[in-house]
């Protein structure tokens, strides 16, 4: 008989580990087993109900009014809606600002650093973004905003904090900016929110501040919970009734949705609630407090390896770490992993340069002095191999070729004429050459060939 278990196990064997702090981006781990499996029985309990309708399974909404109470408790109020995740709350805050407000051709007024989740929501409800630049600081320019907002405009967004350096924008700045204009102000919190309200000094951010009138926090973030967890807050009910979508214009059941999704497993609400309860504010406190402190360390120690610079001023629990000349921030990122480290690479931007993400989460204490002397070593063999120079046949096929036409078959050939591979001579994942070679192109050239990767890679 099949071991379909051992198929899945089978599966996974090539997978990040999701759990013992040597990944330091995509997971955040507790470190705590009872947390997890609170979550995963709580998860596995309501796996089969459907979220869709609230007379038909009232335990929903008991437990939606308990994830969302937590969370207005924690960061100063308003109504919300639990959502699938933090794309999936900026896309509703993005919403409602445009269905709240009488423009036509609505504008949002989005700082570089703000999530691509705020362009897939402009994408998807056909709205212009307006771009402002960030400080010397990687905060977004309270001027810039200024000067952005338009009679168009329908929605700022601040973050805090950014996901790329890990800085908090002027909250209270912006949202007074955008209040003064009689603009809606969203403040994506999705990672910092459970983070910052336990940090003593942390600037301020939420609800409470005067002119931020949406806010969204992930839970299946630094709240632990597993994935499909967040949560959208508002200032008043008004608001968030301009998220929601109704129709009854059919011989069908009549659809109320809160959320994108329409029929879904009440599985990660479930598991949300379990584990909010579980930890505690307490032990929310004592999570967030250990993430901080490893972050400092991990701090500490890259400012101590030479050929590694910090990117800004980390606030909360991520950092971005830059490379100085002769150190290929692509290289020590595949040594990294061959020594048993996982992070993720940013690409370059106008004159922000490529960096390495890492966020802390409550299990890093626990591996942080090693993931430093595993830096300092990756960092030795990045400068020993020298900066990735991309072959003569790389360069000749991305510049001979069309991007913007480019199908599957023009990608695979592109593939093989450039000699890229994600592995190297000794099978071992190496994405060096491939990340510097996305980080020359132009951002919708980068973009067409992402696609294409995925198009290639999903078979079917
Ligand atoms: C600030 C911020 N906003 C939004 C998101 C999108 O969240 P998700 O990946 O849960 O859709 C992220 C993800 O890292 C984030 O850091």
């Amino acid at each position: 008989m099949r071991d379909l278990f051992a198929e899945l196990a089978e599966l996974r064997a090539a997978d990040l580990p999701v759990r013992g702090g040597t990944t330091w981006a995509y997971v955040y781990d507790s470190g705590s087993d009872s947390a997890h499996q609170v979550g995963a029985r709580a998860y596995a309990e309501m796996l089969d109900v459907n979220g869709l309708d609230p007379t038909a399974f009232p335990s929903v909404v008991a437990l939606e009014n308990s994830v969302v109470g937590t969370a207005a408790a924690l960061l100063g109020g308003g109504p919300g809606i639990f959502t699938s995740g933090g794309t999936e709350s900026c896309l509703l805050a993005v919403k409602a600002a445009r269905d709240s407000s009488p423009v036509r051709d609505p504008e949002i007024v989005l700082p570089v650093t703000a999530h691509p989740a705020f362009h897939k929501a402009a994408a998807y409800f056909g709205l212009r973004v307006v771009p402002v630049p960030v400080d010397g600081s990687f905060r977004a320019s309270v001027d810039a905003v200024a000067g952005a907002v338009t009679d168009r405009t329908v929605l700022v967004v601040a973050s805090a904090p950014s996901y790329p350096t890990g800085t908090v924008d002027p909250v209270p700045a912006i949202a007074a900016v955008a209040a003064e204009r009689g603009v809606l102000c969203h403040v994506d919190a999705c990672i910092g929110g459970w983070v910052l309200p336990f940090l003593p000094g942390a600037p301020p951010f939420d609800l409470s501040v005067p002119g931020v009138t949406s806010l969204s926090v992930d839970l299946h973030k630094y709240a632990y919970a597993p994935k499909g967890a967040s949560v959208l807050l508002f200032r008043d009910r008004a608001l968030r009734r301009t998220a929601w979508f109704a129709y009854a214009g059919w011989p069908g059941y009549p659809v109320l949705n809160p959320t994108m999704q329409s029929a879904k497993s009440a599985g990660p609400l479930a598991a949300a609630w379990a584990v909010l309860e579980h930890i505690g504010t307490e032990g929310f406190r004592a999570l967030a407090t250990d993430a901080r402190s490893a972050l400092l360390t991990l701090v500490k120690g890259v400012a101590a390896i030479d050929g590694l610079t910090v990117l800004g001023e980390p606030e909360t629990t991520l950092l971005a770490v830059a490379g100085s000349p002769g150190v290929d921030v692509f290289v020590v990122a595949d040594e990294l992993r061959h020594r048993g480290f996982y992070t993720q690479v940013q690409l370059s931007l106008g004159d922000v340069p490529p960096t390495l993400h890492f966020s802390a989460h409550g299990v890093s204490p626990g591996t942080v002095d090693a993931l430093v002397e595993a830096l300092a070593g990756a960092v030795q063999a990045a400068r020993a191999r020298g900066p990735v120079v991309l072959s003569a046949a790389t360069t000749a096929a991305l510049a001979g070729a069309e991007l913007s036409t480019l199908d599957e078959d023009g990608f695979v050939q592109l593939l093989s004429a450039s000699g890229l591979s994600l592995a190297d001579p000794e099978g071992r994942p190496s994405m060096a050459a491939v990340n510097k070679a996305l980080d020359g192109l132009p951002v919708p050239a980068r973009e067409a060939l992402l696609t294409l990767f995925l198009s290639v890679l999903l078979t079917p």
